[in-house]
């Protein structure tokens, strides 16, 4: 069976709708054909500043909105980063194969120090790649289900792969990427040229998994459009009504011309209204599952038990072969 990893960062107390069209929609699907590894990245996580605090109840937040979206601990196995050492012990050995240059180019790194400023601009930051990475990697990992500001981090991993297997001879598996097509990239509703993102600067145009469903209907009925009234796709002169248009056809499954056919004449009141409801209906189910889960947290901590324990096994396995081909010598 083929092997699908993923992951995301409890770095905020609910994951957005860019997260869930962009990435978990797919993980969910996934599980019926894979063997899929489903992993919260705390490690991922620490490298802008956590209150820790915040960061200790939003694993449990980001493992429960998993599990609530339709991550299944029977097919899938869940858990995380940081309970599985494989994991960082991995990256070192990747690290010493990144060029510097190579790692500079990645522009996730290059937009978030540019955001943070040079001194909040770590060193974990810049090899933040290389982590994730070894967290592909270490699996034997065939599918990645993201969105696409990933890409460039998946190209990544698949050169650092075919590097260690040339120099050290065939270990890794060479992985793929599996990014949706209409929702690969989320915008934010008031910001419709910047991806939907945890940081956005306004909250207005972040659509939460974990909002109060008449905060979300407002966030949609007040998302950003153009002077038009026609709901036609055109990303480049419409950005705002084509994001919502990205985001009905991921939500509903209905094809982007069915949707200005329908909406042909009507204006953008009577879409967007349709859309709030559309969204919340999917929303609202999901948000009422993690609320309960995460009434149970002992449960929740005895799932992501099982799941390290099965991950660490796999990990190892290939850690050790890792190390061995690289020529370290065994603990006696
Ligand atoms: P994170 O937590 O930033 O994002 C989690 C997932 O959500 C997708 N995503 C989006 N998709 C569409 N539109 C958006 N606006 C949007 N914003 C976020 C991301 O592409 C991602 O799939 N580096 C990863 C975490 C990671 C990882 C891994 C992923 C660490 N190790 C190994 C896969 C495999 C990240 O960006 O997390």
């Amino acid at each position: 069976t083929p092997i699908v990893f993923s992951g995301m960062q409890p770095s905020s107390d609910s994951l957005h709708l860019g997260n869930y069209l962009g990435a978990l929609v797919n993980w969910v699907a996934l599980q019926d054909e894979y063997d899929p590894i489903y992993c919260v990245v705390d490690l991922h996580a620490i490298t802008v500043a956590q209150d820790p605090k915040a960061l200790h109840d939003n694993v449990r937040r980001t493992t429960a909105q998993y599990l609530a979206a339709g991550v299944d601990v029977e097919r899938s196995t869940l858990f995380v980063q940081s309970h599985v050492p494989a994991h960082t012990e991995l990256a070192w050995v990747l690290g010493t194969m990144t060029g510097f240059g190579e790692a500079s180019r990645m522009t996730q790194f290059k937009d978030k120090s540019a955001r943070h400023g040079t001194d909040a601009t770590t060193v974990g930051l810049f090899t933040y790649p290389v982590l994730m990475a070894a967290d592909i990697l270490l699996y034997g990992t065939d599918l990645v289900p993201v969105g696409d500001d990933q890409r460039q981090h998946l190209e990544l991993t698949r050169d650092l792969a075919g590097r260690f297997n040339s120099r050290y001879g065939d270990t890794f598996v060479v992985p793929e990427a599996l990014i949706p097509k209409e929702s690969a990239r989320i915008y934010d509703l008031q910001e419709p040229e910047a991806k939907m993102s945890k940081s956005s600067a306004s909250e207005a145009g972040l659509v939460k998994l974990m909002d109060d469903p008449a905060i979300t209907a407002k966030k949609i009925k007040s998302a950003v459009t153009d002077t038009e009234r026609e709901v036609r796709y055109e990303p480049h002169t419409k950005p705002g009504i084509s994001n919502l248009l990205d985001i009905y056809a991921a939500t509903t499954g209905d094809s982007i011309a069915e949707l200005e056919a329908r909406y042909a004449g009507r204006g953008y009141g009577d879409f967007k209204k349709d859309l709030a409801e559309v969204v919340v209906d999917r929303l609202t189910p999901i948000r009422a599952r993690t609320l309960e889960l995460l009434e149970d947290p002992a449960e929740l901590d005895r799932l992501l038990a099982v799941g390290a324990e099965r991950a660490s096994e796999r990990a190892e396995r290939i850690l050790r072969e890792v190390y061995d081909r690289v020529g370290f010598v065994r603990r006696g």
